[in-house]
């Protein structure tokens, strides 16, 4: 097992009801700024549940962050924060107003000069205006996680911020009846993002870490347990209740501990993103099949112990069980109705292996994958493996 620090220090209100705790958590007398997304907390009657326990707060809004929350967008609500001299902020939604909070709670301290170097430089984020969320949609983990994700659409760009202290939420308040009204496609969506989330901190090699190991199989066997039942019917309390949690552990930092991390699927997804506007969960089912067949001689043995463990494949060598892995995910994906090839979501697919290879050696990204020896020339065939 590798050396770790672990300091989580969100707190959790979870289960039906937690919203009451808002006025518990969010100080007396702040002035307060609550992002939120489209329209769906409008139409699920969120919005005003929310709002009917922050009568005493002097209140500020600012709605329309949208999927995949763009920087433009969020200078917006920052001018906002200024002019208000807001303290609190509140994101109520999922990762993109949860990320889009982040940003604008690391944005508010920033003293540089251009507030996108935080995200070209993945500056630390050590001070930020404190802020808690509530969630309405099961994916990302980043109602308890110091990690966000920005869109800039004038220059074709997704990237990650730099994490630090001050974007971890103070707290997040998760009731599963909020998913009662998520669409099919966003709860499959949720599903692939968070059972890749687990992938990416499990599917590298073996460090004899006998318990993360245990726990990310866990996570992986519990949603493909309730995915059927959640795609089914949201509303199901119970399968709610453990879909949430599930996300929330596949990325709140736990399972990352003392164990090797991949991450390529996802940094080549968020080029797809930004390239064709396809949801984050549906680029990383385009990526992870081809990562792991082209990277298969130094992942076969965690493919295979996964293969076994999870799938219940025992028959083959380690190469056969391996590959037989990578295919069962798949199949696991397309029961959900996710496309594993990016040809089914864009006819100009041609080129985004060249273009993406082009990005990655302009940002100097010359080693990713657990150990850093994925080239620009490894992501090219990669992505073109997947179209
Ligand atoms: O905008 P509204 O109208 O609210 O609609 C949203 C949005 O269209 C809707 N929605 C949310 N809650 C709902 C609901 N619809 C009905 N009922 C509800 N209760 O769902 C749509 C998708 O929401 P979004 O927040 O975009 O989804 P998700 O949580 O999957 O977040 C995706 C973003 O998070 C980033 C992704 O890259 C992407 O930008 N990620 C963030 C991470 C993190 N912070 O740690 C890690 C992830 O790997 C990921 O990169
Ligand atoms: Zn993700």
């Amino acid at each position: 097992m590798l050396n770790f620090e672990f300091k989580n220090p969100t707190k959790i209100h979870f289960g039906k009801g937690q919203l009451s705790q808002l006025p518990n958590e969010i100080p007396a007398g702040v002035r307060l700024l609550m992002v939120y997304g489209v329209s769906s907390i409008k139409q699920n009657g969120i919005y005003e549940q929310v709002k009917s326990h922050l009568k005493e707060y002097h209140l500020f809004e600012f709605g329309g962050i949208h999927a995949n929350p763009e920087y433009e967008v969020l200078l917006q609500a920052l001018d906002i924060i200024r002019k208000e001299k807001i303290n609190f902020i509140l994101a109520v939604g999922g990762g993109s107003v949860i990320d889009g909070a982040k940003f604008l709670a690391a944005a508010a301290k920033y003293e540089g000069d251009n507030l996108w170097d935080m995200l070209t430089y993945r500056i630390r984020v050590e001070h930020g205006i404190p802020f808690g969320t509530v969630l309405t949609m099961p994916a990302t983990g980043s109602e308890m996680n110091s990690g966000a994700v920005i869109n800039r659409a004038a220059t074709q760009e997704k990237l990650p911020m730099g994490h630090g202290p001050a974007l971890f939420p103070q707290f997040s308040i998760m009731d599963p009846e909020f998913i009662a009204s998520i669409p099919v496609r966003q709860i499959a969506n949720g599903i692939t993002d968070a059972f890749t989330h687990v992938l990416e901190q499990y599917m590298t090699y073996p460090t004899g870490a006998l318990l993360q190991d245990r726990f990310c199989e866990s996570i992986l066997q519990t949603l493909i347990e309730i995915a059927p039942r959640i795609i089914e019917n949201p509303a199901d309390y119970n399968t709610a209740a453990n879909y949430m949690w599930c996300c929330t552990m596949a990325l709140n930092g736990l399972i990352q501990k003392g164990v090797p991390a991949d991450w390529a699927v996802h940094s080549m997804g968020h080029e797809l993103t930004a390239m064709y506007g396809i949801d984050h969960a549906r680029t990383l089912a385009v990526i992870m099949p081809s990562h792991y067949r082209y990277n298969i001689h130094s992942k076969q043995e965690k493919l295979a112990q996964y293969a076994a463990r999870v799938w219940n494949i025992t028959a083959g060598s380690i190469r056969e069980k391996a590959y037989a892995a990578i295919d069962r995910t798949e199949a696991f994906f397309h029961s959900l109705n996710i496309a594993t090839h990016l040809s089914a979501y864009t006819p100009d697919f041609e080129g985004a292996a060249q273009q993406i290879s082009r990005r990655f050696i302009e940002r100097g990204w010359y080693g990713l994958g657990e150990r850093k020896t994925l080239t620009p020339a490894d992501v090219e065939k990669i992505v073109e493996m997947s179209y």
